[in-house]
């Protein structure tokens, strides 16, 4: 996808997050429900992954698995160029098998999105072989308001790099397998060169009972919870069931049987 051959852009217009605060809300979730002591992480779906090189930078081992090897590149260079190691992995979300298994996993802003739920039970097992028993897996932005579907546009700026991000979604193309169409658009300015890259990709919504359903079908994972959050921070005493609207910036939590 064009969006994504565009490490660079990409990271200017979605580094809208504190990423610090983001690692210090995973080390307040690990204390609170990992039954393993954490050292590796690993990124799904990790794209140019700020959390990766934060997360090296203190130290642990940081593993990030991408299908596109623009980000992955991108990405071990960003590590060089800080002094970190960071383990790159060219890999489908839904088909693969770490070598060396995490000890927490997570995947980033709305990225756990396939085409089935064939495909969604093939992701859970990946994770699954790839992450040691009683960790947990860490997803940020599942759709649960899937009444919502406003288009969502915001400007960012680095280094005299301008990025105007648009993303859209039909409401429902195919109303049967709960397909619907998601387009995204960055606009970007580079110093007075314009550049326009676009994606569209049909994804399955997951209705959040169902999701419930299909990890509990998949067996491997306890489902631990699903909270409120922000871009950076998640509130623990904030479960989605006590939410009076929800909306789709969240974190939902399962653990590794
Ligand atoms: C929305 S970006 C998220 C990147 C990063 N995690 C972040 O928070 O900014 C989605 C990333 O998922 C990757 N991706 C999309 N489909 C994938 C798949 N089936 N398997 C592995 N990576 C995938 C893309 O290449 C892209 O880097």
């Amino acid at each position: 996808m064009e969006i994504y051959k565009h490490p660079l852009y990409y990271e200017i217009a979605f580094s809208f997050f504190d990423v610090k605060k983001q690692i210090d809300t995973f080390d307040l979730i690990i204390k609170q429900f990992s039954k393993i002591r954490v050292r590796r992480f690993l990124d799904v779906a990790c794209g140019p992954s700020l959390q990766l090189r934060e997360i090296g930078r203190r130290g642990y081992e940081a593993v990030g698995l991408d299908q596109s090897s623009e980000m992955l590149r991108y990405l071990s260079e960003k590590g060089k160029e800080e002094g970190i190691r960071i383990e790159t992995v060219q890999a489908d979300m839904c088909d693969f098998k770490l070598e060396k298994k995490a000890d927490f996993a997570f995947i980033m802003m709305g990225s756990l999105v396939v085409e089935s739920n064939e495909k969604f039970l093939n992701h859970l097992d990946s994770v699954a072989c790839s992450l040691k028993r009683g960790g947990l897996y860490f997803i940020q932005n599942k759709i649960v308001n899937w009444t919502d579907c406003r288009e969502q546009s915001w400007d960012m700026e680095r280094d005299g790099i301008k990025v105007k991000t648009t993303y859209t979604c039909t409401s429902c193309k195919d109303v049967l397998n709960q397909i619907y169409t998601e387009k995204g658009v960055l606009e970007v300015n580079d110093h007075g060169e314009i550049i326009k890259l676009s994606t569209e990709e049909d994804l399955k919504l997951i209705f959040p009972q169902e999701f419930k359903a299909l990890v509990s079908l998949n067996g491997k994972f306890e489902f631990i919870g699903w909270w409120e959050g922000t871009e950076s921070t998640w509130y623990l005493d904030k479960p989605l069931e006590k939410a009076k609207s929800l909306s789709n910036i969240n974190m939902v939590l399962l653990r590794r049987k």
